[in-house]
C-alpha cells in the first residue's frame, strides 16, 4: 500500500488486465462495514462519490442499500465490468478517468467512498480533491480488507515460497495472530491514512473501525485473487506463473485451500 510516498503509476493501472478474474476472485466488503459508513455519513437521498470503484465490489453493496453513486474509475476494462455489475441500479453513474482529472462541476457530495483505492490517488492532492468534492460536513469513508493466515503451518510454508521468489507484501504475508484490534496496523504504515488525514487539518470526527470475518479460498480462487494484485501483475508472465504454481502446490498440500481472517479496516472523517 502506498502511504505518503509517490504512487507507482505502472502498478496503479494494471487491474484491468484481469478485470474478470479480479471480479470473480477478490473478496468483497462486509455488511457491517457498509452499515457503519451509512450510519456515519447518513447520505439520505443524496449522491455519494466513489473513487476507484473497480468492478464494483463496494459499489454493489452500497447500491443495494439504496445509495446513489457517481463512480470514478480510470481503467476502461474495470469500468466495463462495473457497468455490467451495476446495470440493475439506475442510481449508479460511471465516469471513466482518474480522480485527479475528474471535475465535480457544481456538484458537492455528502459522502466520498474509496475501497482499496485511496493509496492509488496522488498523495500530494488527494485531500484537496476530497475537500473540493465534499459538501460542508460531508464524510470520507476509506477502507481496505487486509487478511491474515489462520494456520501457522500454511503461513510458514507460503513464507518460504515468497522468500524464494523475492515476494513481499502478499495477502498471506502475516499470520492472523499478528493483527491487533486497531484498524491500520498492517502494510508497514501503522496509523495511515488516519495520521495523514489529521495532519491535513480540515477534517474532524476521525475514526478507525476494524471488523473481522472468516474467509476460505479454494486453491483456484486464491491464485486468481493473487493474480489480480498489482504486485503479482508487475511480474513477468514466466515468474508470475512459477510463483503462483509454487503457492498452489502449498495450498493443495494443505487441504486444497487457505483459511484466512479478513480484517475490514474502515477510516471515517468529516470535512468541516
Ligand atoms: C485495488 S482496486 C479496488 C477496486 C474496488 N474499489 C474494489 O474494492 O475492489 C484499485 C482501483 O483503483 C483504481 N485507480 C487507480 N488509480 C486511480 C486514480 N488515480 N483515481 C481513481 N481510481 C484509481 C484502479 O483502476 C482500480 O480499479
Amino acid at each position: 500500500m502506498n502511504g505518503p510516498e509517490q504512487v507507482d503509476m505502472a502498478r496503479a493501472r494494471v487491474f484491468g488486465e484481469v478485470a474478470v478474474v479480479y471480479d470473480a476472485a477478490r473478496p468483497g466488503y462486509s455488511d457491517a462495514l457498509v452499515s457503519d459508513v451509512l450510519d456515519y455519513a447518513a447520505p439520505g437521498g443524496g449522491w455519494a462519490l466513489e473513487v476507484g470503484a473497480g468492478t464494483g465490489k463496494a459499489t454493489v453493496p452500497f447500491a443495494e442499500r439504496g445509495t446513489r453513486l457517481v463512480c470514478v474509475e480510470p481503467d476502461p476494462r474495470m469500468a466495463e465490468v462495473l457497468r455490467r455489475n451495476t446495470a440493475r441500479f439506475p442510481g449508479v453513474r460511471v465516469h471513466v478517468g482518474g480522480f485527479e482529472e475528474w471535475q465535480p462541476g457544481g456538484r458537492r457530495f455528502g459522502l466520498l467512498l474509496a475501497a482499496a483505492s485511496w493509496h492509488w490517488v496522488d498523495p500530494e492532492r488527494r485531500w484537496d480533491l476530497a475537500c473540493a468534492a465534499l459538501a460542508p460536513g460531508g464524510a470520507v469513508a476509506l477502507f481496505w480488507n487486509p487478511q491474515g493466515v489462520r494456520d501457522p503451518g500454511v503461513h510458514a510454508a507460503l513464507a518460504e515460497v515468497d522468500a524464494r521468489h523475492g515476494m513481499t507484501g502478499t495477502p498471506h504475508g502475516a499470520p492472523a495472530s499478528a493483527y491487533g484490534d486497531a484498524a491500520g496496523d498492517w502494510a508497514g504504515l501503522p496509523g495511515w491514512p488516519e495520521d495523514e488525514c489529521r495532519r491535513d487539518g480540515r477534517f474532524a470526527d476521525v475514526r478507525g473501525v476494524r471488523h473481522r470475518e472468516d474467509r476460505y479460498y479454494g486453491t483456484e480462487r486464491y491464485l486468481g485473487y493473487l493474480a489480480s494484485l498489482s504486485r503479482y501483475r508487475v511480474l513477468s508472465p514466466g515468474v508470475r506463473e512459477r510463483v503462483l504454481a509454487d503457492t498452489g502446490r502449498v495450498l493443495d498440500a494443505h487441504g486444497g485451500g487457505i483459511a484466512m481472517e479478513q480484517f475490514s479496516d474502515l477510516f471515517l472523517a468529516r470535512v468541516g
